[in-house]
């Protein structure tokens, strides 16, 4: 008795530090520890049920040596990978992990379905089942998918002729085989669970095959959310507190964070997923046609910049490639030492995943005041000397304002061109993420200053350390 008391304290405690955890999570100072408070209540979460957990029988869990041999490996293979995971393969790395905890709840489905098959009044449960079944399956396949995409495994966005009615029709035949099996007590039903596992996993797949281009953090934090979902239907399922409440967490955290991407881009999320968005994988070269550019030195940029008043900083996706994020702080430091002003232009969706730019910059210790949100930067443009856009392409893409027929048209973006010069470092003229060509790059104002962003920003610290 007292065992089962201390387990739901122990339950309790775990879902006290998610949220408490998930709520650090918000400003980066606290977001480390937030992260650790939350990792230590999922640990206790795990040992509680493994040592105080019984069934309605009154068995302990036994099987030890199965269970903390898993554990081991698991904890193993996940420390490396997260040691040594590159800044820029993180949205890979959350797809795979995320499309673990998918797999774990179709395995709880596939497990504990036999239990309940046969049994009278347990349609709720069998439901419940299903759903964690069907939803982690999805999640599962739909993330591995992701993860191939990112990862560059998968180049092209395929795209199958009347795909949205045939990915409709796939969702409706897997309603109603779980809802058949529900209502009707068949003999061989196990198979069929089976069958409904296999297309649930066909279903995944599909559904995350056409999607492309900046649609794809969307698209995993929805995953991200379906995972969430799942667990938390396991969590019901074993009347378990702490899966409960983490399962919430992270579904409706996901599906939060998914409805504020897609107002970052401006695009509702049935578009998102109907939508396909463009195919163009970024890198692609352009034609330029007979558009113009100009290019500028570096010792050019290093005058400009020192007798600026104010500079504005635009990283992308690019610093993070570069690993630049340290060269940039010492410029920034550089040129505050001789009066200049710098902040940085934050988008919501720079990079290639959510806060990519926050967390790069927070590396190399850059102030958090100054980096500012892309609402508040936007009106400070207009009395800006220079613009230093470094690596980053489609968050400064004109055509999302003016453009009609552009993919991102609608995306709100840092209108550099406020400013009184642009520089754009980037090492050649191919398109971004979204594969499409940039205007900004042709007009008056603007000047490339072509080249990898941590050898050109290490030259430019250097020509401005010699003025
Ligand atoms: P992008 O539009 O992808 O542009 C990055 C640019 O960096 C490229 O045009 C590339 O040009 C340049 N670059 C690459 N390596 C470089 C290096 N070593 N040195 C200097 N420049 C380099 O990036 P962005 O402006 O940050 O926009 C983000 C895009 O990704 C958006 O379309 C967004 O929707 C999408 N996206 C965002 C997320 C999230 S949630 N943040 C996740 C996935 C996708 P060169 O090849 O010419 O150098």
């Amino acid at each position: 008795m007292i065992a089962e008391y201390l387990l739901e304290i122990f339950y309790l405690i775990a879902s006290v530090t998610y949220v408490l955890g998930l709520k650090m999570l918000s400003g980066p100072k606290t977001a480390r520890n937030g992260n650790l408070i939350a990792a230590g209540g999922m640990t206790i979460a795990i040992f509680a049920t493994i040592f105080l957990y019984k069934d309605a029988d009154g068995n302990k869990l036994g099987n030890y040596i199965w269970i903390f041999s898993g554990m081991t490996v698991g904890t193993i293979v996940g420390w490396l990978a997260a040691k040594k995971v590159q800044m820029t393969a993180m949205p890979q790395m959350v797809s795979l992990f995320n499309g673990m905890g998918g797999a774990c709840a179709a395995l709880i489905g596939l497990i504990e379905f036999p239990h309940y098959i046969h049994a009278t009044g347990e349609t709720l449960t069998l439901a419940i089942i299903f759903g964690g079944l069907v939803i982690g399956t999805v999640s599962f396949s739909g993330s591995m998918v992701a993860f191939a995409k990112l990862n560059g495994n998968m180049k092209k966005d395929i795209r199958m002729p009347f795909y949205n009615i045939i990915n409709t029709a796939i969702m409706l035949v897997i309603a109603g085989l779980a809802a058949f099996l529900l209502i009707y007590n068949i003999e061989n039903a196990t198979m069929w669970v089976y069958i409904l596992f296999a297309i649930a996993f066909v279903y995944g797949i599909l559904f995350v095959i056409p999607i492309g281009g900046a649609d794809m953090p969307v698209v995993i934090s929805l995953l991200n959310s379906f995972t969430g979902l799942a667990a938390a239907f396991a969590g019901f399922l074993y009347g378990n507190m702490a899966m409960l409440t983490g399962g919430i967490l992270v579904g409706s955290a996901g599906t939060i964070l998914t409805l504020v991407m897609c107002n970052a881009m401006n695009r509702s999320l049935v578009s998102v997923i109907f939508g396909a968005f463009g195919s163009t994988a970024g890198g692609a070269v352009v034609d330029t046609g007979d558009k113009s550019y100009k290019d500028i030195s570096v010792s050019d940029t290093a005058v400009l910049m020192n007798y600026s008043e104010k500079v504005v900083v635009v990283p992308g996706y690019g610093l993070a490639v570069a690993q630049a994020q340290h060269a940039i702080h010492e410029l920034e430091e550089l040129l505050e030492s001789r009066g200049v002003t710098v902040k940085y232009a934050i988008h919501p969706v720079a990079g290639r995943m959510p806060g990519h730019m926050n967390v790069l910059l927070a590396e190399s210790n850059v102030e958090y005041n100054k980096l500012v949100e892309m609402d508040d930067i936007n009106p400070e443009f207009s009395s800006t000397d220079v613009v230093l856009v470094v690596g980053a392409n489609d968050v400064v893409n004109p055509a999302a304002n003016t453009d009609p027929n552009s993919p991102i048209f609608g995306m709100p973006i840092l209108n550099v061109e406020d400013s009184k010069t642009v520089i754009v470092n980037k090492r050649s003229m191919n398109v971004g993420y979204a594969g499409i060509d940039n205007d900004l790059f042709y007009k008056e104002k603007t000047s490339m200053l072509f080249g990898d962003a941590k050898a050109v920003l290490t030259e430019l610290i250097s020509e401005l350390k010699g003025m």
